[in-house]
This record gives C-alpha cells, sequence and structure tokens, in this order.
C-alpha cells in the first residue's frame, strides 16, 4: 500500500510538477478499503429485530432502543412530522454520531417515500441493527462507520404507510401522503416548473439537506429491480408521469436526459446493481415490464417525472443521489422479507462506500481560514456544488485527470488540476487569494457560475427561468394543466 501510495504521489508530482498547488493525495479512510475483507453477513438478532413489517409505534420503539443501548455509534433525531403527525425520525450511525467527522463525508438512505413500498423502511432498520452490532467483529464496517457520517430516514412517508396493505404489490393505496400528494413529485425541479403545494414531508427533507452536506444517497422504492439514476425529468417536454401510463403510449426507452456526471451516476447505479443478487441480471419483473441492462437506467429514459428528489438532491446540493428499486412486488408479505436482506444487504453497504472515492479537500483563504460557500465546478461539468462552514468539499469521480474551478466572493477564482486514481480519494486543499475590487465588472461574478444571493444556500436556476423569464407564460400553462390532470389519473 505505502509503496503504492509513494508510486502514484510520484507519477503525479512527474506528470503535473507545479501545477498541481497544494493537491496531494494523503493516507487516510478511504486508503484501507481495498485492503478490508467483504463484509460479513448479518446474522439477525430476533430479540432486537425480526424480519416482519414494524408499524410507526414499533418502528420508534426500535429506534428508541437500538439510540440508547449504542449511545456511541447512534443518534436519533426527528426532521419533522408527517402530515398527520407522526415523526420523521433519522438514525444517524457512526463512530462520532453526534458531530460531524471534518474531512469525512455525511451520506444518507431515504427509505418509503411512496407509502405503500416498504421493503426499503425493513431494510433501512435492519442495516441499522447490522451496522451496530457488526461495528466491534467486522473490519470493514468499522472502517465505513469510522469514516463516515451515515443518516438513515426509513420512512419519509409514515402515514401513507399506514393505510398501506400487506401483499398489494401494485397500485396506488397509500403510495401518497395524506394529503393524497405523490411526495416524488413534490420537489422544486430543475427543468419544469413545479406548481405543487411543498408538503410536510418534502419541506422537511429540502430543509434537511440544506442543513447538512450530503456527498452521497440513495432512495429506496419498490416495483421493480433497478438502479435508477439522474435526471429523471428531461428539457424535451413529454408528459408521463408513471410507468403505468407510459405503458399505456408504448413509449418505453424514451430518451434519456444525462447529467454531466453520467460516468459517476452509471457507476454508482452498477455498484449497487452488481453487489446485489438479482439486480444486474436485469430480468423484467413481468412480462408487461421493461428489462433493464445491468440492471440500471437513465430515470428519464424509462419514464420521465417532475419533481423528483434525486434531481433535487443533484442540482440544488451537489449530493448524487439514485433510486433504488429493490423490489417487484411493491408491499410483499413479510415472509419474504429475510429473502430481501439477504439480496440487498452487500449493496447497501458497498454503495455507501462510494462516497470515498473521488476529490476531498478544504477551501482557505490564505491565514488558512476555511471560505464557506465557494462554490466548485469540476471543468466540463456543469452542475456545482459548493463547501460547508468548514471549507469542506467532496466529489465522486473515477479515475482520471480533471479540473475543478473554485470561486468566492471577494476572491480571485482559481482553476486547480487534479488526479483521481482507483485505490483512494485524492486530497486538494485550495488556498483563494483577496480579490482586488474592480468597478463596473458586473454584479454576478465570473459568468460560469451561478450566481448566488448573499445569504441563501446555492439555488441554481433552472433552465425555465432562463429560457421564459415570465413562469406563467402559456406554455407552462398549458403543461401544467395537463400534468394535474394526468397525475389525477395515474398519480
Ligand atoms: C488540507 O487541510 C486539512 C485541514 O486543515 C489538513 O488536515 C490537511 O493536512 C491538508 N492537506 C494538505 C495536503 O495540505
Ligand atoms: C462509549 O465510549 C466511552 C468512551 O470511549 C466509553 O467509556 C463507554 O464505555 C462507551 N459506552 C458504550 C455503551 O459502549
Ligand atoms: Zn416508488
Amino acid at each position: 500500500m505505502i509503496l503504492r501510495k509513494t508510486l502514484s504521489s510520484l507519477v503525479l508530482m512527474l506528470l503535473y510538477g507545479c501545477h498541481l498547488h497544494m493537491a496531494k493525495t494523503v493516507m487516510n479512510g478511504g486508503d484501507l478499503e481495498a485492503a478490508l475483507p467483504e463484509p460479513r453477513a448479518y446474522i439477525p438478532d430476533s430479540q432486537n429485530l425480526d424480519f416482519v413489517y414494524h408499524d410507526h409505534e414499533e418502528l420508534t420503539r426500535f429506534l428508541r432502543a437500538t439510540s440508547a443501548r449504542y449511545p456511541n455509534l447512534t443518534a436519533l433525531y426527528s426532521i419533522g412530522k408527517s402530515t398527520q403527525g407522526r415523526d420523521l425520525w433519522v438514525m444517524v450511525v457512526s463512530s462520532s454520531p453526534y458531530e460531524h467527522m471534518v474531512g469525512k463525508p455525511d451520506v444518507k438512505y431515504v427509505g418509503n417515500i411512496h407509502g405503500n413500498e416498504p421493503v426499503g423502511r425493513e431494510m433501512l432498520l435492519h442495516l441499522i441493527q447490522y451496522f451496530v452490532s457488526s461495528y466491534t467483529t467486522d473490519q470493514y464496517v468499522k472502517w465505513l462507520l469510522d469514516n463516515t457520517r451515515i443518516h438513515i430516514l426509513p420512512t419519509m412517508n409514515p402515514d401513507g404507510y399506514a393505510v398501506s396493505k400487506e401483499g398489494t404489490c401494485d397500485g396506488g393505496q397509500g403510495r401518497y401522503n395524506a394529503r393524497g400528494f405523490d411526495l416524488n413529485r413534490n420537489f422544486p425541479d430543475y427543468f419544469k416548473q413545479n406548481n405543487k403545494r411543498g408538503q410536510p414531508e418534502t419541506d422537511a427533507v429540502k430543509d434537511w439537506i440544506s442543513k447538512i452536506q450530503f456527498v452521497l444517497s440513495g432512495s429506496l422504492h419498490g416495483g421493480a429491480l433497478v438502479a435508477s439514476y439522474p435526471y429523471d425529468n428531461t428539457p424535451n417536454s413529454r408528459i408521463c408521469r408513471s410507468s403505468a401510463l407510459c405503458a399505456m403510449f408504448q413509449t418505453y426507452s424514451a430518451a434519456p436526459s444525462l447529467t454531466p456526471d453520467d460516468d459517476v451516476f452509471k457507476h454508482l447505479s452498477l455498484v449497487y446493481a452488481r453487489n446485489h443478487a438479482k439486480m444486474s441480471r436485469g430480468v423484467a419483473c413481468k412480462s408487461a415490464t421493461p428489462a433493464f441492462e445491468n440492471g440500471i437506467t437513465n430515470g428519464a429514459a424509462w419514464y420521465p417525472l417532475t419533481g423528483g428528489m434525486q434531481d433535487y438532491n443533484y442540482v440544488w446540493y451537489g449530493c448524487m443521489e439514485i433510486t433504488l428499486e429493490i423490489s417487484c412486488c411493491k408491499y410483499p408479505p413479510a415472509y419474504e422479507l429475510k429473502k430481501y436482506w439477504e439480496d440487498n444487504q452487500l449493496s447497501l453497504i458497498k454503495f455507501l462506500a462510494e462516497a470515498h472515492r473521488g476529490v476531498q479537500g478544504f477551501v482557505f483563504d490564505p491565514a488558512g481560514m476555511p471560505i464557506e460557500r465557494a462554490s466548485l465546478k469540476v471543468k466540463g461539468r456543469d452542475v456545482g456544488f459548493q463547501t460547508t462552514k468548514y471549507g469542506e468539499f467532496w466529489r465522486i469521480l473515477l479515475p482520471g485527470y480533471y479540473k475543478v474551478e473554485v470561486f468566492a466572493e471577494g476572491y480571485a477564482p482559481r482553476e486547480v488540476e487534479f488526479v483521481i486514481v482507483e485505490q483512494h480519494p485524492t486530497l486538494l486543499n485550495v488556498t483563494l487569494q483577496p480579490s482586488k475590487r474592480i468597478e463596473g465588472i458586473g454584479a454576478g461574478g465570473p459568468s460560469y457560475y451561478r450566481p448566488i444571493p448573499a445569504p441563501q444556500h446555492y439555488r441554481p436556476v433552472p433552465p425555465y427561468v432562463a429560457s421564459a423569464s415570465n413562469d406563467n407564460g402559456i406554455f407552462s400553462t398549458i403543461s401544467n394543466g395537463l400534468n394535474s390532470l394526468y397525475s389525477n389519473i395515474f398519480g
């Protein structure tokens, strides 16, 4: 390991010499992963958690008991309440549960955004139980928890779950929140105006992800077996709110809507699919549903939707979220849960470890103080991201040669080159020099960064605003009218 690291540092210096300002690969948590044995199989402890469905009270009791039993590994918090007043519990699992570890990534899983798709909800409870019960005995789990803060929201839609029926494989009963909103159509959208009124569950999640900078995320669903990645929506207007509707119009294999990080999203999706017992085989759930090559798909290529959570995570906060459809049947009988766990265990763990791939570092001022909300953009990848209050940033990237543009209000922009290798993340510290104020240079700063109004968090300007400064143009009125018509029928 040490030899390889020395060699790769040497190669970096030879290749990029003085251009590689302050970039240095260092020994840190990420190095260890390759040398670790695979995570062990989980031996369920039925005293703590059985393979049955847990209603909201049982779920709450399990989370409370676990956080009491493992105070050094877990912290329980609520990000808000559902429409009917149920807590939206998040369990942090980490060797530093109460405090962000400076320089180390925070990641998350969200389950049960559709109330009638509860396999993910139960998988996340078992994932918590697996982590806390394996920390002292499993090197891989210890490495992951020592170097990552894992936030787990087992149910984003507890009200929908409360009215769902075990054994119901299809349909919409329980999919929506208590006011009938599809929460995965309730986020601000990058491509189209979304007029849906923000729901308490969605608002809580938006607030949550504005406060913690998540590097990587998975949202768990049921009804298919595939890992689906952004974008879910497309600039090419085509109304298609559900797979049922698309099937009706026979528009499967619609045009993909690819992000500039498509290589990374494909990779992340493949990590999940290939570590899963079946997903990467790409077998169709039913003869009438699509088969996905290698068990992955671009979201819009499957069916476009407006207001989805994964596009929002990525575009607004630079968090790489993918959608994991983990069961053909939305709400299978409880006796199948153990099998679902066996199929998903390795995927759930290995996916999170991907947060340790790519570049990470800090942006400092000349005095060595962190610069908060510096904007960064990897050249050629036009979706930006920002530093935390500690000046930290992360970006998952595959091996290769990259340039990052760094910009902060009051500082001269910089471009820094770096290299990503397979074996460990690249650590990159960037120091910005204060800029001399020049009158009349344009208020918004360099045009390649989206303007950031001072006190607000990073909000990109969606294309629909850019192309038609008035959102209430005739086009958006018509398409919104159609959207609500279709969503009333199909959801
Ligand atoms: C980058 O900055 C961090 C935080 O101050 C520090 O721990 C680390 O050693 C620095 N790395 C390099 C390569 O300068
Ligand atoms: C938690 O960590 C502290 C300090 O390392 C230790 O003294 C204590 O025994 C630990 N508690 C549990 C329940 O493991
Ligand atoms: Zn779903």
